[in-house]
């Protein structure tokens, strides 16, 4: 059975102090709830203080993004030896970074691969925008950026990774995807895709988790359906009581099926 994980995508917010006074908000709440895995991802600057926080407890911590080389002259840039040690997972491609920063499905591949390369478990984010999805797309726009991502990974690399299903138009508007639409593109799509490509044995360990809009009354929904493993939070992650409410409801609806 694929154990469920809920990853908090802070995206540009909280300060290092900020942060602190946010993970101790919720940290010993968190960690007391079983079942779920539990991932904070705030920005680079807030990593190793919210590692040192989280520390010893079953808290982990992610990055939201990372560059394929390992070190050099790339300006800006924050390389997988870096973050190898500050977390263990690592964001790549959110809709965010693809639509302001122009990643594309090439150089979502490279970091997927660099990131596993250094032992990091990458949360893929594929997911169509309204235009696509009012277009009747998002079969073939999922299945491309699910193909993209994955190009020349071994199986038993990508039975590890977690994709982030995040409808664009779902993302921080307050209008999330329905449980059964969720699921008809997690189950009916991307797993069926990665049957295809890697085996039903690769496909059934794949952790997929639905993004866009997830709060402590909708969790129940998506975490009910039989394909979805967990969620992406943004906007929710950055409220101590909602996203620990997030969590302890999924353990719930989880410990209840
Ligand atoms: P949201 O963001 O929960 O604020 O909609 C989700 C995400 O972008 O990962």
């Amino acid at each position: 059975m694929r154990t469920p994980i809920i990853a908090g995508n802070w995206k540009m917010n909280k300060t290092i102090r900020e942060a602190i006074q946010l993970v101790l908000a919720m940290k010993d709440e968190l960690d007391a709830i079983q079942g779920i895995e539990k991932v904070l991802c705030p920005p680079f600057t807030a990593l190793s203080a919210v590692k040192l926080l989280v520390a010893g407890s079953s808290i982990k911590v992610g990055a939201q993004d990372i560059f394929w080389e390992e070190k050099g002259a790339y300006t800006g840039e924050i390389s997988p030896v870096m973050l190898k040690e500050l977390c263990d997972y690592v964001i790549i491609g959110h809709s965010e970074r693809r639509k302001y920063f122009g990643e594309t499905d090439e150089g979502v591949n490279r970091k997927v691969k660099a990131a596993l390369a250094h032992g990091l478990i990458p949360i893929i984010c594929v997911g169509e925008n309204l235009e696509e999805n009012e277009a009747g797309l998002t079969e073939e726009v999922v299945t491309r950026q699910v193909k993209g991502a994955l190009e020349g990974v071994p199986a038993h690399e990508v039975e590890k990774l977690v994709i982030a299903y995040e409808p664009v138009w779902a993302i921080g508007t307050g209008k999330p995807a329905t449980p059964e639409g969720a699921q008809a593109v997690i189950g009916g799509t991307i797993r069926k895709l990665l049957a295809e490509m890697y085996g039903e044995g690769v496909a059934r360990k794949v952790r997929i988790q639905y993004g866009g809009s997830v709060n402590p009354a909708n969790i129940g929904g998506f975490i009910a359906q039989p394909d979805i493993d967990g969620a992406l939070v943004g906007g929710a992650s950055l409220r101590a009581k909602d996203f620990v409410e997030i969590i302890r409801m999924a353990a719930q609806v989880k410990s209840e099926a």
